[in-house]
Order: C-alpha cells, then sequence, then structure tokens
C-alpha cells in the first residue's frame, strides 16, 4: 500500500507518496536528498538517524513515515534555521574537534539540541518529550549529559569532545 504523506521538513512542507513499509530515514535520504541523517545500525540502537519530530528527538530509522502526516521534523540540515548560520552547537562542535569520522555527528547534534529541550523543560530521563509538562529545569553535569546522551553512539570514542562541546552551549 501506498498514501500521500505531508511533511514539513526543515520549515517546508512536502508532499510524497509512500509505501506504508517505508521508514522516514529513507524517504529524508532517498526521496527528500537529504542525506545529512545517516544509517548506521537501521535498528535503533545507534541513534545515527536521530532527527526531531515536533522538536523530540527519535530515531528516524524506527518511524514508519506513513504515521507522520502534517508533522514537523528537523534534520541536521535545518538546525541552523534558514541555512545562513550554524546552530550555536554546529560551532561548538567545530570549536571542540568533537567528531572524527563524522558519521554520527548529524545524530548527536540532533540528539543534543532535544537532550537540551529536554533537560530544560525538566524532564528526568532521557528520550521524553519535551512538550510533555514537567517541573524546573534539570542541571546537566558532565554524568547527567553522558547518560542522557548514552542512545548516540561514536565508534571513535570523540565522547569527550562531544560532552565538552554540549557544555559549551550550556554555559
Ligand atoms: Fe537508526 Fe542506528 S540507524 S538507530
Amino acid at each position: 500500500h501506498h498514501s500521500e504523506v505531508t511533511l514539513r521538513v526543515n520549515g517546508k512542507p512536502h508532499t510524497v507518496l509512500v509505501d506504508h513499509r517505508r521508514v522516514l530515514l529513507d524517504v529524508l535520504r532517498e526521496d527528500l536528498d537529504l542525506t545529512g541523517s545517516k544509517k548506521g545500525c537501521d535498528q535503533g540502537q545507534c541513534g545515527a538517524c536521530t532527527v526531531l519530530v515536533d522538536g523530540r528527538r527519535l530515531n528516524s530509522c524506527l518511524l514508519l513515515a506513513v504515521t507522520l502526516d502534517g508533522r514537523e521534523v528537523t534534520t541536521v540540515e535545518g538546525l541552523g534555521g534558514d541555512g545562513e548560520q550554524p546552530h550555536p552547537l554546529q560551532r561548538a562542535f567545530l570549536d571542540r574537534d568533537a567528531f572524527q569520522c563524522g558519521y554520527c555527528t548529524p545524530g548527536q547534534l540532533c540528539s543534543a539540541v532535544g537532550m537540551l529541550a529536554e533537560a530544560a523543560a525538566g524532564h528526568p530521563s532521557h528520550v521524553t518529550d519535551p512538550a510533555a509538562p514537567a517541573g524546573p529545569p534539570v542541571p546537566l553535569g558532565r554524568p547527567e549529559i553522558r547518560e542522557r546522551m548514552s542512545g548516540n553512539l561514536c565508534r571513535c570514542g570523540a565522547y569527550p569532545r562531544i560532552v565538552e562541546a554540549i557544555e559549551d552551549v550550556i554555559e
């Protein structure tokens, strides 16, 4: 089966005819030519495919595109808004050399942006909906950042510098 789905991706509407079995990651990469989001494991384990859906970080390899009609998707290509300027976290990743091969970086960036929103909204654990009611902002020390970013693997082991880059935008 196929259905027409309209997604807002990085602020622009896209209407695509999708096979019900296709996941968002493949639609982004193959239909919309947004190849920033990466396919690592394709089974929800590595986080390389992380995007924001209505502000919430999710593994796009696990999301059936047909379920996302009318949703707002932000990929690494859209983090900086209109694309004229990098997102402050992208700047911080550059300043801190927070990558080696770079394959996990788009997912790390999207995940960190979602994570900062979750913590600011007071959510105690990782991967929750930042729009859901919570409490006062959660302070983010290094252990909290590592724990909340634990869904994003980096095979090069750039974790210390990724944490430093995230700390840069918190300060
Ligand atoms: Fe989606 Fe690994 S490719 S979590």
